[in-house]
This record gives C-alpha cells, structure tokens and sequence, in this order.
C-alpha cells in the first residue's frame, strides 16, 4: 500500500497507543509455560504479537478472547505438543529468539521460520548461548532462519553476551528456567528489564547484580493477571511529532515508563521537549502514566553509550527530530541498528536524502545538522514499521506531499497508526 502524507498545521487531543509489544509477547509465552490460567488486558494486536500467539496454538496452548482480556491456559513447562508443521514467526525477532529458547528445551523437534526481513537478521546470538547449554539447531549458512531445534534436556550456563540485547537475554533466562541449576546472563549495558519484572508477576525469583541477571531452574510459573502497558516505542513516533509541529499539545495516555525503556523521554527532554507525566500508575511492577507533550523548540545533543539499549528502537523517529532541531545530534554505540528490520541507518540515510535532507552515517550511527528543510518525496518503507511510521511524521513536516510505499507494514506494531494521525491532526 501507498501511503500519502501531507503536512499538517498541528497536533491535538489524546491517543491510546496499542499495549507494549515486548510485554505483550511475554506475557503470552510465560502464560503459556505456567501452570493455571493468565488473563492479559490491553495485548497488542499487531502482526508480532498475533505470530507469537498463533506459534503458541500450535503448541498446543489454549489461547482465547473474552471481551476486553486474552486468557492462556498454562500448559506448564513441559507441557507443549509437537508441531505439525513449521512455525512461522512473521517479522518478528523477539517471537523467534524467546520461542527458541523455549523450544531448546522441549523434547521435540521444531522448525521456526521469518518472512524474508527476519530470514536476514543474525541467529548466531542466540545459537551460541543455547549450544552452550546442550543444544542442538541446524541454522542456515551464516546463521540465519530457518532454524531447525532439535529440544533436548539443557544445562545452566553462565553466559556473557558480547551485546545489550533483551532478546539475548531473555531467551537464555528462559531456556534456564528448564534446567537444574542457576542460569546467569551478564549483558554489557542493561537491556530492557521486562521478562525479570514478568517473571517475577508468574512468581520465580530473578536476582539482578548490575547487568548481569539470574534464574534458578527448574521454575514454577503460576498464572497470573497482566495488564500491559501502552507502547513507549509506539508512542514515541507521537511525542517527536507534537514535539515539532507548531501548537501542538497530546495527551497519550497511559504509556509504560520502565526505566529502561524511557530513554526516549531523557533525550526529548534534554533537547527542550516539555513532557509532563500525569496519572502515574504502577500494574504487575511496570509502571505507566499519561504523557503530554507541547511543541517547543528543540535543540541537537548526544546519543550515545549505555543509552543505546533504552531507546533502540526510538532512533528513526529521534532522527526526524535531529533534522528539524537547532544545531548538531550525533548518535554512536548504535551498531545493532544495522541488524534490525532493516538496516536502519542505511534507510534512514537513504530516505532523508530523497527528502532533500542531509545525514552523515557511520558504521553504529550518524550526525545531523539542523534545522534543515525537507520536501515531500516518494521512499520506500523496507518493510520496517518503524521506518514507515518514522518518515510519516518526517513528511508532516515536508513541504509537499510524501509517498510512502509498502506502508502497511505499520500494522507490525501500530494498527490503524495513520487513522490515529489523522484524527489527531489539524490541516
Ligand atoms: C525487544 C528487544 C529489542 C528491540 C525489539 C524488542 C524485546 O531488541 O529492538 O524491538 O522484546 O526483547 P534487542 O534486544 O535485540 O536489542
């Protein structure tokens, strides 16, 4: 589909972004490993999630609507069918690298395919710490998917990942929650914390030391009630776009704010954005609140280090802010966008330069000068949702109109994303 974007005069009223697509992928994958039943509120109903929960059905695992709530019947840990078929996990890498840390596990033999985006992205991150735990999966030439698990009994390990990555992370936890003994990762800088925040809702003790966080296996999860949060990275694309609009003012309510996710509200902030929170509220340890955000001038700053890991996937649309900001922002130590849903950086470079902008790009980042001028052009999305969503705000503040192609993949993480726009938009 193409997606035609013309600017707009400003921004107002309030949004409910979808639920958090992280937590939502947990919370349907620990429901399922439980025993007894979880209820979850406000799952994200984008595609990812939808191939977690389809890959879970096959399983064997009752999933079911009710009204406003998705209830799992646990199936415990060991309590999964063999597939029929291959399991397919769509675009999705968080589907594909926490269900093979639970498949590792099993005692069956599984096969977990990606769409062609996912097909690409490096599975040697998780094929290394899993080996090292007795497992075997047969992998592509350079270690991609489709991925063949030949599940067997694990042993615990004590893995340092040589990069800040909650997939990494979280697949190695829960391939640990199956075997006898302590299960320990140590990461370089602290990724997103949910699955430790989780686990600990579905009542298994997790001990954090600096970066480095432990199970002890094997575990007992206990269905539990789960309300997700809104998306922080969805509502990210909002923030940045009020933020640069003139007379702008939303309110996104209730956005999760775990603090190691927020890292897009510290580097708003820090480049003059006012940002207020309100109705602060705390569910299952992930606290949330409504964000309200007023355009205001911005400035370029630094984004760098062990912030990279709490804002991963805000760098698109931060980008867009960069170019309409005052002055220079340089973002470093953000090598794992090349391995995203696309090559990020490449895609932004890309973009910004058939909008008539300028970028300078590195192997693990890039530097903008702004303010700059952008005028409306025809770009490609890469079949990356955050890519789509980020040049539609960067075209709200184009001059002329902005063609998107293949846009729908927005559907990814934010169904109905451009009709939220819309409504909130003033032309
Ligand atoms: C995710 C972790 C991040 C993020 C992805 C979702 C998760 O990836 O980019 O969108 O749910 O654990 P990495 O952990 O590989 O950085």
């Amino acid at each position: 589909m193409d997606k035609t974007i013309t600017p707009v005069r400003s921004l107002r009223g309030s949004i409910s972004v979808p639920g958090d697509k992280s937590v939502s992928h947990r919370s349907l994958m620990f429901g399922a490993l439980a025993e007894g039943e979880t209820v979850i509120r406000n799952l994200m109903p984008g595609k990812d999630v939808g191939n977690t929960r389809s890959i879970l059905q096959q399983l064997g695992v009752r999933i079911t609507d009710d009204g406003d709530a998705v209830r799992v019947r646990g199936a415990g840990l060991f309590g999964f069918s063999p597939p029929e078929k291959s399991l397919d996990a769509g675009n999705s890498g968080t589907t594909m690298r926490l269900m093979s840390g639970i498949l590792a596990a099993q005692p069956f033999v599984s096969i977990l395919t990606g769409d062609e985006s996912l097909s690409k992205r490096p599975m040697n991150r998780i094929i290394i710490p899993l080996g090292q735990m007795g497992a075997i999966i047969d992998a592509q030439p350079g270690g991609t998917c489709p991925l063949t698990i030949h599940g067997r009994t694990l042993s615990p390990i004590h893995y340092h990942s040589p990069v800040a990555s909650a997939q990494i992370k979280s697949c190695v936890l829960l391939a640990g929650l199956h075997t006898e003994g302590i299960t320990a990762v140590t990461e370089p800088a602290l990724s997103r914390d949910h699955t430790e925040r989780m686990l600990k809702a579905f009542g298994v003790p997790v001990k954090r030391e600096n970066t480095t966080v432990s199970v002890q296996g094997p575990a007992k999860l206990t269905g539990t009630e789960i309300m997700v949060p809104g998306d922080i990275s969805a509502a990210a694309f909002f923030l940045v776009a009020a933020s640069l609009i003139p007379s702008s003012e939303l309110r996104i309510r209730q956005v999760g704010l775990n603090p190691t996710r927020s890292g897009i509200l510290t580097v708003l902030r820090r480049m003059g954005c006012e940002i207020t929170e309100e109705n602060p509220q705390s569910v299952g340890d992930e606290p949330m609140a409504d964000l309200v955000v007023r355009s205001g001038r911005l400035s370029g700053t630094v984004i760098e280090g062990d912030l990279i890991p709490q804002l991963v996937d805000e760098i698109p649309v931060l980008a867009v802010a960069a170019l309409f900001a005052e002055g220079e922002t340089i973002v470093k130590d953000a090598k794992e966008l090349r391995v995203k849903e696309t090559d990020r950086i490449r895609a932004l470079e890309t973009n910004i330069g058939l909008m008539g902008g300028r970028i300078e790009t590195f192997e693990d980042g890039f530097r903008i000068m702004g303010p700059q001028k952008l005028t409306g052009a025809g770009l490609d999305s890469y079949w990356d949702h955050r890519i789509a969503m980020a040049f539609a705000v960067a075209g709200l503040m184009a001059r002329g109109q902005t063609v998107i192609r293949r846009a729908e993949c927005a559907e990814i993480s934010h169904p109905g994303f451009y009709e939220d726009l819309e409504a909130l938009s003033h032309v």
